[in-house]
């Protein structure tokens, strides 16, 4: 495994993370919680340092897991979540309705966008509640809030750092304005986005600024939700409530255009003795200012080959080959 820098501070990570969304049940067709305490143990014990889950993620549900896998080893995990997305009231900007996504059996909830300073004061201590730990290393604005100036977040969030509540800052879905505002307000060491070898947009985007003002970036969905694995064939039915079962992405036709490149992909993985799946986590590491890739797993299997994926070296001719075949083949997948 490789350890990188969260930016300037002082806070070193193992390059993939353990992604806690799908563990957390809700969008995703529910979760074992066992099956996924062992996975995060597996995840630690193979030197995963790195953990990111958020309030968001099954309301509450993913954190309590982490709190319980992390129990007994909190100290060798670098620990990072969300603030930003509500529900407890309406305040901000109203984002969604929560039965849009999927039906929970606490009703439907309206989620609003917030980076008001009483909500976030709120969120850390739930947080910290459901972790079952005083601190936080990295604490993240999950969306951006256009009703709250960015510097007045940024300001509560410098705050709660100076109060040892969390140790770094960074926020998601941002865009390089916004990471600009946070810039200007104090120090900013990460940026979390959508990237993938199928979401290249951030090439382009925040990427440059990562680059230029020393952050770390982490990538997050990098196996484009699973289907980089080369084990979402087109016949695969998802449980109900998996937001998969409605992404275009996940769509029968898509699925058969990902296998050809796939196809293309297997010959290069197997040259490098990788999987698919650590060929995809090896080229998002690979990218220029992409120090991290937050990995979403739920079992031990899938954690220990995702781990591979840290280790992975990839040739530049060979990443210039996958740059070729999804410039060509995977030029028309969704
Ligand atoms: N900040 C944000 O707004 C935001 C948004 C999205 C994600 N994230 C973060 O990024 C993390 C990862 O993103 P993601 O979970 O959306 O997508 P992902 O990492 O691209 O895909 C995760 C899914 O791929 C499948 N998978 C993983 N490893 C596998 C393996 N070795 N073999 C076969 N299948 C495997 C699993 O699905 P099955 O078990 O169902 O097959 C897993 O749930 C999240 O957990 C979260 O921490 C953040």
């Amino acid at each position: 495994m490789i350890y990188r820098k969260l930016g300037r501070s002082g806070i070193e990570a193992s390059v993939v993370g353990f992604g806690a969304w799908a563990i957390g049940g809700w969008m995703w067709g529910g979760s074992d919680e066992k099956q996924a305490i062992k996975a995060i143990h597996a995840a630690v014990d193979a030197g995963l340092t790195l953990i990111d889950t958020a309030p968001m993620y099954g309301f509450g549900a993913s954190e309590e897991i982490v709190g319980k896998a992390i129990r007994d080893c909190r100290d060798k995990v670098v620990l990072a979540t969300k603030c930003g997305l509500i529900w407890h009231k309406e305040q901000g900007d109203f984002f969604f309705m929560s039965d849009e996504k999927e039906r929970t059996a606490n009703g439907d909830r309206k989620i609003y966008r917030c980076g008001a300073a009483d909500t976030i004061r709120y969120e850390v201590e739930q947080s910290l509640k459901r972790l079952k730990t005083d601190y936080i290393d990295l604490y993240q604005t999950h969306w951006q809030d256009p009703t709250t100036p960015i510097a007045n977040t940024m300001q509560t969030l410098l705050e709660l750092k100076k109060e040892g509540k969390i140790r770094a800052i960074g926020c998601c879905n941002a865009d390089p304005a916004q990471l600009a505002d946070y810039c200007d307000a104090g120090q900013l060491d990460v940026d979390q986005e959508l990237y993938s070898m199928l979401d290249r947009k951030q090439d382009r985007q925040n990427l440059p600024f990562v680059i230029e003002n020393d952050m770390a970036f982490l990538a997050y969905s990098p196996l484009g939700q699973g289907l980089l694995t080369g084990k979402i064939g087109p016949d695969r039915v998802f449980n109900t409530g998996d937001l998969r079962n409605t992404k275009p992405r996940f769509s029968v036709e898509n699925r058969q255009r990902v296998q050809e490149l796939l196809a293309l992909f297997h010959k290069i993985a197997d040259r490098l003795g990788l999987s698919l799946s650590q060929l995809a986590i090896g080229w998002t590491i690979a990218q220029p200012g992409c120090s991290h890739a937050l990995v979403g797993a739920r079992t031990v299997e899938q954690v220990l080959e995702n781990v591979g994926g840290g280790a992975a070296h990839l040739p530049a001719e060979d990443i210039r080959e996958i740059n070729e075949a999804l410039a060509t083949v995977g030029k028309d997948i969704e």
